[in-house]
């Protein structure tokens, strides 16, 4: 069930007795940490409110293809685009059928119409209906024309009396068929924290020590992951990125800032990588007021900053640890000293001499080095690259 985290499943609900579990299904989609956004068909409300379907689902029930409001908000473009995956549960025979015929006559069919989500139905209707000729020829065609899975029915005894098939699977082996639907996703059901961008250390209320990195570097990564399916948490120092779709962001400024955040995300982590070039010291003393130009020299005491990826890796139940190492020399042996130093599980080597890649540009070229081996990729996107990492990190787990 882990990997239904974060995902977006739009759930389907249509005209039949079953509708009533379908309370049951959000609330097992909900708990698993999906987002579930509900639309119904007006044979479904004569059999559960929108507003219980609301109130599980914390979000507005669709229901109306031409409701003005919900063309403002979430239109059936924007609900079809939004989705991972739609599931209609319970499917009823009717619903089949004009899918079977590529209806868009509401907001259900038109959705199925617009999406290019993956779609499963759950059928539940009488078991003479399900056995008829004609639904079976329905089932037979969404399963040619849209490769539409079918999850059940069950068979057994039946609201109206008769016993066969025809029972909509149950909520929760309904949501846990779901959750195998994202098994191929490498990072699905983890929880991945990156660091990015710079840190800034004051020095008066004005001032501050810093560095050139952009964050292009670890949003990619940030971007890659979530496509590989993780949650994923990013520690951001001040950079001008927006947030990459579904990631959870946490900005901060200063080193110890960054120490804290990733400290308090650190137990629901399975992988940390530290993409940030962290300021190695700060100042001893901050200046409560603007510091005043008096004399031709001055000097700055500096003390040491916290090792933010070797405190992570030294924790009692590390995350697969993976540092970067920004070198303008001897790339290869300062990543591989900085790999065993820190006790990191794999390290990113990056030659930041070169001014049209690492820092503040939108290439790098990177050796991906663990204790047995050095892979290097020569110069492409940081998006590229990204992926290039995350695929490697994957196959460690
Ligand atoms: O942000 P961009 O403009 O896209 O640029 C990307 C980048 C060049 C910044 C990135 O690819 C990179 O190399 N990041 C690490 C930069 C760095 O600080 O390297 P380092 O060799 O000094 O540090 C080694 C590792 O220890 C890094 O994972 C760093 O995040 C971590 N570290 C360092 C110091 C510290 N106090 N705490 C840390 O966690």
């Amino acid at each position: 069930m882990h990997r239904l985290r974060n995902k977006r499943i739009l759930l389907g609900i249509t005209g039949g007795i079953a509708a009533y579990k379908s309370a049951e299904l959000v609330r097992a989609l909900s708990g698993a940490g999906s987002q579930v956004r509900v639309v119904m068909t007006a044979g479904a409300q004569e059999f559960i409110t929108p507003l219980t379907l609301q109130a599980l689902s914390a979000n507005p029930v669709h229901h109306s293809l031409l409701d003005p409001e919900a063309e403002a908000g979430m239109g059936h473009i924007e609900l079809a685009k939004w989705a991972d995956y739609i599931l209609i549960a319970p499917a009823s025979a009717n619903f089949i059928s004009r899918l079977a015929a590529g209806a868009a006559d509401d907001l259900l069919t038109t959705l199925c119409l617009a999406s290019v989500a993956p779609l499963a139905i759950a059928p539940a209707m009488n078991q003479a209906m399900w056995l008829d000729p004609a639904t079976q020829a329905n089932i037979e065609k969404i399963q040619r024309l849209k490769a539409i899975q079918i999850w059940g029915p069950d068979a057994g005894q039946q609201a109206c009396g008769d016993v066969g098939p025809g029972r909509m699977i149950e909520p929760l082996a309904l949501a846990q068929t779901l959750a195998q639907q994202f098994e191929n996703q490498s990072l699905s059901g983890k929880t991945v924290m990156i660091t990015a961008g710079p840190t800034r250390e004051a020095l008066d209320p004005v001032r501050y020590i810093s560095n050139h990195s952009s964050g292009k570097m670890g949003f990619a990564l940030a971007t890659a992951a979530m496509e590989a399916g993780a949650h994923v948490i990013l520690i951001a120092g001040p950079v001008n990125l927006a947030t990459p779709d579904r990631v959870d962001r946490v900005n901060i400024a200063s080193a110890q800032q960054m120490l804290d955040a990733v400290q308090q995300h650190l137990p629901q982590c399975d992988v940390f990588i530290g993409a940030a070039a962290v300021a190695d010291y700060r100042a001893a003393d901050v200046a409560t007021q603007k510091i005043k130009k008096h004399d031709d020299d001055m000097c700055i005491r500096l003390v040491k900053n916290p090792d933010i990826i070797a405190t992570v890796a030294a924790s009692a139940d590390k995350p697969f640890t993976v540092g970067f190492a920004a070198e303008t020399q001897d790339v290869l042996a300062y990543a591989r000293g900085k790999l065993v130093k820190k006790n990191l599980d794999m390290i990113i080597a990056n030659d930041v001499s070169n001014p049209e890649i690492g820092f503040n540009s939108e290439d790098n070229a990177i050796i991906i080095i663990d204790a047995a081996s050095q892979t290097p990729f020569p110069r492409a996107t940081k998006y590229y690259l990204a992926q290039q990492i995350i695929n490697t990190i994957s196959n460690k787990l």
